[in-house]
């Protein structure tokens, strides 16, 4: 494949690219075009070729498996890789609903062109450079234990990230994972089935590893990434792999012990903990002291009033001012 070729990062002349794939030179520069509207940066200088400038690490599912605790290659379907897809979460829900998929199966993507955010946001996913991956469990706690669940997949990431040395990371109720106060990872969980009993569960995990400043410029929150935040080029088969590890026994433990194994993790990781915030529901704004999360996932706001609890889909959180002491 072209992009295969271009992955090193060096020129390679389309009369070599050609020769490699078997093809014109005309159709490698329509393969060219093709990559470039796409998002691919590609340099093309007269004489020498054409380059994807630094190169590309590209996924590759015997890599990631190699890097997978035999624990968690135990639980693992099949893995599906894809080079662009729309959503690695609506390619799942597709194959929930034809019957063909099992829990532990996982979809990976290099790029989505439709990727999925939370509260109806879209998810920047260009090519090669970040990690889209969803995982399908098969989950019978029902709705209620659903909040804690996407809670538990946060702990889950932070943790695994903290294991690879990433510094400075934090959560931001009820699933965000920062760096530096700034969104690194987010989740999205979606169902299929009865949410009252038995229901299956897509969760998926969108994770910046380097963002290019052109895709940059779509995202509307404060964002950052790995590399920023390691000043590091970060394995991404590695990287992918350990945050797969620590999500699937995460789900073991939340299918064993609920949320109650995770809330003092959770509350470790908090950004806002004892600060002053705001919950925002609609025109309705409530503001307090976060008093961190309960055994269900839900937010705890200190007020006046006493101890407001609050659900997530229903509202968002926002820091107020200065610490309050
Ligand atoms: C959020 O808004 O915080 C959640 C972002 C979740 C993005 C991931 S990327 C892989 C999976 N496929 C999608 O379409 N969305 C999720």
């Amino acid at each position: 494949m072209l992009i295969l070729c271009l992955s090193d990062g060096l020129f390679h002349s389309g009369e070599d690219l050609g020769g490699s794939l078997g093809v014109s030179r005309a159709a490698v520069w329509k393969y060219i075009k093709n990559l470039v509207a796409s998002g691919i940066q590609i340099d093309s200088v007269r004489g020498r070729g054409y380059r994807i400038a630094g190169g590309l690490d590209l996924l590759d599912l015997g890599r990631i498996r190699q890097f997978i605790s035999e624990d968690s290659l135990a639980l693992l379907g099949t893995m599906h890789l894809f080079k662009t897809i729309d959503s690695t979460n609506a390619w799942l829900l597709e194959r929930i609903d034809l019957g063909l998929a099992q829990s532990g199966d996982i979809c990976l993507a290099e790029q989505q062109s439709a990727g999925r955010g939370r509260r109806g946001r879209a998810w920047v996913s260009p090519f090669g450079r970040n990690l889209y991956c969803s995982i399908v469990w098969k989950f019978d706690k029902g709705m209620n234990a659903l909040e804690g669940l996407s809670l538990a997949v946060a702990v889950a990431i932070i943790e695994a990230l903290a294991d690879l040395l990433i510094p400075d990371l934090s959560l931001k109720w009820p699933n965000d994972i920062q760096g530096r106060g700034k969104k690194v990872a987010g989740i999205l969980l979606e169902a299929r089935g009865d949410l009252t009993d038995r229901c299956d569960l897509v969760i998926g995990i969108g994770l910046n590893f380097f963002m290019p400043t052109d895709a940059a410029k779509e995202i509307n929150q404060a964002w950052i990434d790995l590399e920023q935040l390691t000043q590091q080029k970060l394995e991404r088969n590695h990287v992918s792999a350990v945050v797969i590890d620590h999500v699937l026994q995460a789900l073991v433990e939340f299918d064993q012990q609920g949320f109650g194994a995770f809330l003092e993790r959770w509350n470790r990781w908090d950004a806002y903990r004892g600060q002053a915030v705001s919950i925002i529901a609609g025109k309705d704004v409530q503001s307090g002291k976060a008093y961190g999360v309960n055994e269900q996932g839900a937010f705890l706001l200190e007020t006046d009033l006493g101890i407001k609890t609050f659900h997530g889909g229903e509202v968002s959180l926002r820091r107020v001012h200065e610490v309050v002491a």
